[in-house]
C-alpha cells in the first residue's frame, strides 16, 4: 500500500490552526521531540516552538491565590530551529525580516512525510515590489542517532538577484508558556546560561534546570551553501550566527542547522557541553543523515506497521507516527514512563497518567523492549509508592495519579476552571486505580511475551506490593459482610465526592474494587507458580507470610461491588444521584464535554448528578473479554450475566459527556466487542480526537498519546480478539463493516514478525520461520491448533 504516507499538516497559513499543525507535526525520536513550529518564529499568540527531551522535568514554586504550589514539568528546552532571513536586492532598498505572518506570504503548505520522518515546510513570499523568494525547509528529528537533529533550508530568488541574510539562531530565551491555563505558574526552568562559538562554525549553549539542577547543552553546526563566512554573535542566552547568501537567476542557497542534544541525564554521565560540541562537529552532512534516519524509519515501520485501507488506516498511520515520536526503540534505554500527552507540548505538564494502559498493549506486541522500559520506570519507583502508602498509613504501593521524575504524587492539589476563572481543589489523586492498571500492565506484558525473567523479578514486586496495598486498604463491613474501598476517585473525574460532604472522594468504586480484586487473584496465582526458591526469596524480603496471604484470599473474594436498577453502580449511591437534563444542557452549551465545568460556573456541581467525564465501569469490558469478567464477578460472588452487563454499557452511554479522548475509545472498544449499532460512531470519534481536535483547542497543548495508541490496538487487539497468553495465541474476530480488512505483524511469545491478515469472514495466521517451536492458537470456540515456523493457515470467521 503506497497510499496515505503523506500528511498534510496544512496546505494555507491560518495563525489560528497554527498551534494544532505543531503538535501533529512534532517530530521526534523516543528521547526528544520539537514541535512542528514555523522556524521563522519564536514563541507569541500563534507560534509554540517547543523542544522536550523525556524525562526532563524540573520543580518550580509558584503562588497561587495565596498559596504556594510546586509544579514539576517537563521543561521546554532552547529552541534549536529559529532562522531568520530578509532580502536584499542588488538594487532595491532591504526587505523586512520575513515571517508565515508578513503581508508578503502568498502560499504556505506544511506537510509530513510519515515513512520516512521529515517535515516538510514550504512558503513562497512575494513583495509588492514584485520581488519573490520560495523558502523550503526541511526539518528531522534523527531516530538512529537520538543526539540529533537537523534543518535545511533553501532559498531562490525571483525576479531579483543580491542577497538573502540570514540569522541561525540558539535561542535559549524560552519559558514553559504553552498551556494558557497555567499561566499564573512560574515557567522559568532554564537559568545560569552561557553561551558561546567553537570552530567549525560551532554555537553552543549550557543552561541547567532550577530544581534538581539537570545541566543541558545544546551545539549548531550551521553549513551553508555558497559557503560563506558568518558575523557570530553570543547574547545571553543564545547564539546568532549571521551570512549573506548570493542568490539571482540559477543561484539558490542552503542553510543546515545540526542540532546535538545532550544533557547530565545521559548515560553514560559524561559532560553534556563537550558531548554536543563533540556530536555536531562529528554529525554527518545533510543527506547522509537523511539516508540513515529513513533507513531506521523503515525498520520502524516494520516492526510497528498496522495497514489499514483508506481514511482511516491514514488516521491510524498518523497515530502510529506519534507514537513513536515519543516511544521508540530508542526509549528502550531511557528511564522514562508514558507521557500522557506525548512530548509534542505542555499540557498535563508532561505528566505520567494510566494511560499507558492504552499504549503497552500496542508497545508489547510490537516493540516488547520498549513496553519492559516503560514498566522499569514504575519498578524504579516502587520506593516512592511504598512511602506514599507509609504515608497513608497502609501497606504495599501507591503509585502516583500524576507521576514525573520521582515517582512522588505530582497532581495539582488546585486547578483553574477556565471558564469560571476560580481556583478549585483537585482531588484526583484519590485515583488509587492506576496502581492497579500499572499491575495489570506488568502481568499482561509477561503473558503476552514469555518474560518470566521480568514477571518473576520486577514485574512481581509491582504486582504483590499493589496487591498488599489493596488487601490493607479494604475495611471490613459488617452490615454488607464485604469489604470496601472508601473514600476514593474512579476514573470518571467528573465524581470527586458525595454532594454536600465535607470530605473528598466516593465509595466502592466498581472500577476499582473489580480491578483489585483481579490484582490479587494474580498476585496468589505469581505467588503459586514462582519457583520455590525464587518464592522463599520473595516472600521473605516482602515479608509475605501465611496470614496475609489468607487475606488477599479473603479480600478477593469478599470486595463489594454496588448495584442498582439491576445495572452495575459505578459507586455506592451513584444511582441516587440527581438525573442531568442531557438536552437542555446541549441546546444551551452546545459542546457538554466538560460539564464540570460548565455546572461549577453555574455555581452548581457535577458531583450532584449521574454524569459521567468518561468510561468508568465500562472499563471492565475494555479490560476483560466477558469470560474473565463474569468470572471475575464470579469470584466476588456476584451473577454479571450477558444481560446485565448489556444493561450496565447502555446505561452509561446515556449519561457520559466524553470529556477526554479515552472515553470514545473505550466505549468504541467495547461496542465493537459486543456488536453494538453505534459501536463506529465512537471508533470514529476517537480517530478523529486529535485530527479534528474534537476536545476543542487541547490538541495544540499535545496530542492524546492513549487514543493515539488505543485506536490502532482496537484494530488489532479489539476487532481481533487477539489476546497472547502462555496457552498461545487466542483469537475471537468480530466484524466491525467500517474496517474489514487489515493486516500488521507482532511478537507473540518469542516468535517475531507473525503476520495477521484479516479479510472479510476470514483471518490469516503465518509464523516466521525460525528455530522455535510451534506456535499454539486457540479459536473461538474452543478449539486449539499449532502453527509451525513457516507455516501460513486461513481460518473462517
Ligand atoms: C482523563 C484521564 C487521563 C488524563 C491524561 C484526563 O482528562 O480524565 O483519564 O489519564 O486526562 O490523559
Amino acid at each position: 500500500m503506497t497510499e496515505g504516507w503523506t500528511w498534510t499538516g496544512s496546505d494555507r497559513y491560518d495563525p489560528e490552526r497554527e498551534r494544532l499543525v505543531e503538535a501533529l507535526c512534532t517530530l521526534g525520536n523516543g528521547r526528544f521531540a520539537t514541535r512542528g513550529s514555523a522556524p521563522e518564529c519564536t514563541a507569541g499568540p500563534a507560534h509554540y516552538p517547543g523542544t522536550y527531551l523525556a524525562g526532563c522535568y524540573d520543580r518550580l514554586t509558584s503562588v497561587v491565590e495565596g498559596e504556594r504550589i510546586e509544579n514539576e514539568d517537563l521543561v521546554n528546552l532552547p529552541n534549536w530551529t529559529l532562522l531568520r532571513y530578509r532580502c536584499l536586492p542588488d538594487d532595491a532598498p532591504p526587505g523586512a525580516w520575513l515571517t508565515p505572518d508578513s503581508d508578503s506570504l502568498r502560499t504556505y503548505g506544511v506537510q509530513l512525510d510519515l515513512r520516512a520522518g521529515v517535515l516538510a515546510r514550504r512558503l513562497f513570499y512575494r513583495d509588492d515590489r514584485g520581488l519573490g523568494l520560495r523558502v523550503s525547509h526541511l526539518r528531522v528529528v534523527h531516530m538512529g542517532d537520538p543526539r540529533l537533529a537537523v534543518q535545511r533550508t533553501a532559498f531562490r530568488a525571483y525576479g531579483w538577484s543580491g542577497v538573502v541574510e540570514v540569522e541561525s539562531v540558539l535561542d535559549g530565551d524560552v519559558t514553559n508558556a504553552g498551556v494558557e491555563r497555567y499561566r499564573h505558574l512560574d515557567g522559568r526552568h532554564l537559568v545560569d546560561h552561557r553561551t558561546g562559538f567553537e570552530q567549525d562554525g560551532i554555537g553552543w549553549l549550557t543552561c541547567r534546570t532550577v530544581d534538581p539542577g539537570i545541566r543541558v547543552a545544546l551545539a549548531v553546526r550551521t553549513v551553508t551553501r555558497p559557503v560563506c563566512p558568518a558575523r557570530k554573535d553570543a547574547t545571553r542566552t543564545g547564539t546568532v550566527q549571521t551570512y549573506r547568501l548570493p542568490v539571482g537567476p540559477r543561484r539558490s542557497a542552503t542553510v543546515v542547522k545540526t542540532m546535538a542534544l545532550r544533557t547530565s541525564l545521559d548515560r553514560p554521565a559524561t559532560d553534556p557541553f563537550a558531548e554536543a560540541v563533540d556530536a555536531a562537529a562529528r554529525a554527518p552532512a545533510f543527506s547522509r543523515l537523511l539516508s540513515t534516519h529513513r533507513a531506521c524509519w523503515h525498520r520502524l515501520w516494520e516492526q510497528g506497521e498496522l495497514r489499514v485501507p483508506g481514511e482511516a488506516g491514514r488516521i491510524l498511520r498518523l497515530h502510529l507516527f506519534h507514537v513513536f515520536q515519543t516511544l521508540s526503540p530508542n526509549t528502550a534505554d531511557l528511564d522514562v514512563g508514558v507521557p500522557a500527552r506525548g512530548l509534542h507540548g505542555e499540557a498535563y505538564r508532561g505528566h505520567v497518567f494510566w494511560d499507558e494502559l492504552f499504549v503497552l498493549p500496542y508497545l508489547t506486541v510490537h516493540f516488547p523492549e520498549v513496553a519492559r522500559a516503560l514498566l522499569m520506570y514504575r519498578h524504579r519507583r516502587l520506593p516512592a509508592a511504598r512511602a506514599a502508602a507509609r504515608r497513608a498509613g497502609g501497606r504495599g504501593a501507591v503509585y502516583p495519579w500524576q507521576s514525573a521524575s520521582s515517582g512522588r504524587e505530582e497532581t495539582q492539589t488546585l486547578h483553574l476552571n477556565p471558564r469560571s476563572g476560580r481556583w478549585l481543589p483537585d482531588h484526583s489523586h484519590l485515583q488509587r486505580h492506576v496502581g492497579s492498571a500499572v499491575a495489570l500492565n506488568a502481568w499482561r506484558y509477561a503473558q503476552a511475551t514469555g518474560d518470566r525473567g521480568f514477571l518473576h523479578s520486577a514485574g512481581a514486586e509491582i504486582l504483590l506490593e499493589v496487591a498488599r496495598h489493596w488487601a490493607g486498604a479494604a475495611t471490613y463491613d459488617a452490615a454488607h459482610d464485604r469489604y470496601r474501598l472508601r473514600g476514593v476517585m474512579g476514573p470518571d473525574e467528573y465524581h470527586d465526592a458525595y454532594p454536600d460532604a465535607t470530605n473528598p472522594g466516593i465509595d466502592d468504586n466498581a472500577y476499582t474494587n473489580a480491578t483489585a480484586a483481579w490484582v490479587l487473584a494474580r498476585g496468589l496465582d505469581l505467588l503459586g507458580e514462582l519457583p520455590d526458591a525464587r518464592r522463599a526469596e520473595l516472600t521473605e524480603r516482602l515479608a509475605v507470610d501465611d496470614e496475609e496471604r489468607a487475606r488477599w484470599e479473603e479480600v478477593s473474594h469478599r470486595l463489594y461491588v454496588p448495584f442498582h436498577r439491576g445495572v452495575v453502580s459505578q459507586f455506592e449511591g451513584y444511582g441516587d444521584l440527581a438525573e442531568l437534563d442531557w438536552d437542555a444542557y446541549r441546546n444551551r452549551y452546545g459542546d457538554i464535554r466538560r460539564l464540570d465545568r460548565i455546572l461549577e460556573a453555574e455555581g452548581d456541581t457535577v458531583n450532584r448528578y449521574q454524569a459521567s467525564k468518561q468510561a468508568d465501569t465500562l472499563m471492565l469490558g475494555y479490560l476483560f473479554r466477558p469470560a474473565e469478567l463474569h468470572g471475575l464477578f464470579a469470584r466476588l460472588g456476584y451473577a454479571l450475566d450477558e444481560e446485565t452487563w448489556r444493561a450496565t454499557v447502555a446505561y452509561y452511554l446515556r449519561r457520559t459527556s466524553h470529556g477526554s479522548t479515552l472515553s470514545s475509545l473505550v466505549h468504541g472498544w467495547v461496542l465493537t466487542r459486543q456488536k453494538g449499532a453505534d459501536a463506529w460512531r465512537y471508533c470514529e470519534e476517537a480517530l478523529l480526537a486529535d485530527v479534528a481536535d474534537v476536545q476543542g483547542g487541547t490538541t495544540g497543548e499535545g496530542i492524546h498519546l492513549g487514543a493515539m495508541a488505543g485506536t490502532v490496538d482496537l484494530v488489532e487487539r479489539g476487532i481481533t480478539g487477539l489476546e497472547a497468553g502462555p496457552e498461545g495465541l487466542r483469537i475471537a474476530p468480530v466484524a466491525l463493516r467500517e474496517v474489514p480488512r487489515f493486516a500488521f505483524s507482532l511478537c507473540v511469545l518469542g516468535h517475531r514478525g507473525v503476520r495477521l491478515r484479516m479479510l472479510p469472514g476470514r483471518l490469516a495466521i503465518r509464523v516466521p520461520e525460525s528455530s522455535l517451536g510451534p506456535l499454539a492458537v486457540v479459536l473461538p470456540e474452543g478449539r486449539r491448533i499449532a502453527l509451525s515456523p513457516g507455516e501460513e493457515r486461513w481460518f473462517r470467521m
